[in-house]
């Protein structure tokens, strides 16, 4: 890969960004115009809608709980001394079975964890632009970040995985995650290029503004991602982000093997997935997709690309598969109690 670098400037952010003078808790984000504010409400709206399906989802799940107790407790009832002994028993000896299993599967991830931290693949996600985020947009990212270390953890190839810039409201916004104080993954108040000043040469800002096309991941490079949820309202900041602090960059290479119906800017949570992915197969047509839902490609082979083939129907099929498993996978993140806090 290329260098794509910038100038030299080294001072650890972009004083232009973020003024120091400014508290990190201050918003500067521009006045909303009346579309943005249009958009907004219809945010909100949809997370109050989401919240009301998450309350029913709950109360579904607490009713199904008691009808299962009441059954269990009715099956006890009819059945004699001698058939109450052995229902019991073997009801233990499969909660003992799961909960070995469940011992074991935690384990093996802490064994790929821990061999992570000593030679795998450095990926950091840089949270230092909270004075650019709105609370939703920060709670977004913090869920985003959840995401990240559940798909990292459940990698059969895990990344070594940094969060840098862990400092203000960002710090308080994710200690309020179940569990974080626990969390395999390295967590630096200071900005990257502070806590890895040695590896200056190493490090790689991914963003999709750069022109440096990423075709492999390097072993020895840090990449790095911009923990940002801004609806690209900031434009290119990691860009110049990376060419102020004079490090290099590079994009995903999507459109050499997809073609997308909006913007080629993704979420945290999907460049990480994509990264992840790669590790474990070392194909990019696989990671992306795995991890890009169906609607956000058009399934058009870019012109004049040699690599990308049509949307095969089995690709189409793998495609739908994955959209389904992107829902329950994020699904299945949310309740998922984080690796460490459930010992
Ligand atoms: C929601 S985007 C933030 C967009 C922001 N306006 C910017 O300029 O970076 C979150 C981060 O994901 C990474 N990212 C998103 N799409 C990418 C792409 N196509 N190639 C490389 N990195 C990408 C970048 O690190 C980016 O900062």
């Amino acid at each position: 890969m290329a260098a794509a670098t910038g100038n030299d400037n080294d001072n650890g952010f972009d004083n232009q960004l973020k003024p120091e003078s400014e508290p990190a808790t201050v918003n500067l984000s521009p006045p909303l115009s009346k579309n943005a504010q249009k958009k907004q409400l219809k945010q909100q709206r949809y997370e109050a809608k989401k919240a009301e399906k998450k309350a029913q989802e709950k109360e579904q799940k607490r009713k199904e709980g008691e009808r299962k107790h009441k059954e269990w407790e009715e099956t006890l009832a009819n059945a004699t001394e001698e058939e109450r002994l052995k229902l019991i028993e073997s009801r233990k000896s499969l909660r003992k079975e799961r909960m070995d299993k469940r011992w074991e599967e935690k384990e093996k991830k802490m064994e790929r964890l821990n061999r992570a931290k000593e030679v795998g693949q450095k990926i950091v996600v840089d949270v230092d632009f909270a004075h650019l985020m709105s609370d939703s947009e920060i709670s977004s990212l913090v869920q985003q970040i959840m995401y990240c270390y559940a798909v990292n953890g459940r990698s059969t190839s895990p990344c070594h995985l940094w969060l840098t810039g862990v400092q203000g409201k960002m710090s308080a916004e994710l200690d309020k995650l179940p569990g974080f104080e626990k969390w395999f993954i390295e967590k630096e108040s200071n900005c990257y290029i502070q806590a890895m000043a040695d590896q200056k040469d190493d490090l790689v800002y991914l963003t999709a503004d750069s022109d440096t096309v990423l075709d492999d991941l390097d072993p020895k490079h840090i990449y790095i991602i911009g923990g940002l949820v801004d609806r690209n309202r900031f434009k290119g900041i990691t860009m110049t982000k990376a060419q102020e602090q004079g490090i290099k960059t590079a994009k995903l290479p999507i459109g050499e093997y997809l073609k997308m119906s909006s913007s080629q800017v993704l979420t945290v949570n999907q460049v990480l997935e994509i990264l992840v992915k790669f590790l474990e197969t070392r194909d990019w047509k696989t990671a992306f997709f795995t991890v890009i839902p169906q609607r956000k490609r058009t399934g058009l082979d870019p012109v004049g690309s040699s690599k990308l083939e049509p949307l095969s129907e089995e690709h189409q099929e793998e495609d739908a598969d994955a959209d389904k498993h992107d829902h329950l996978e994020r699904k299945k993140v949310c309740v998922e109690v984080p690796l460490e806090s459930s010992s």
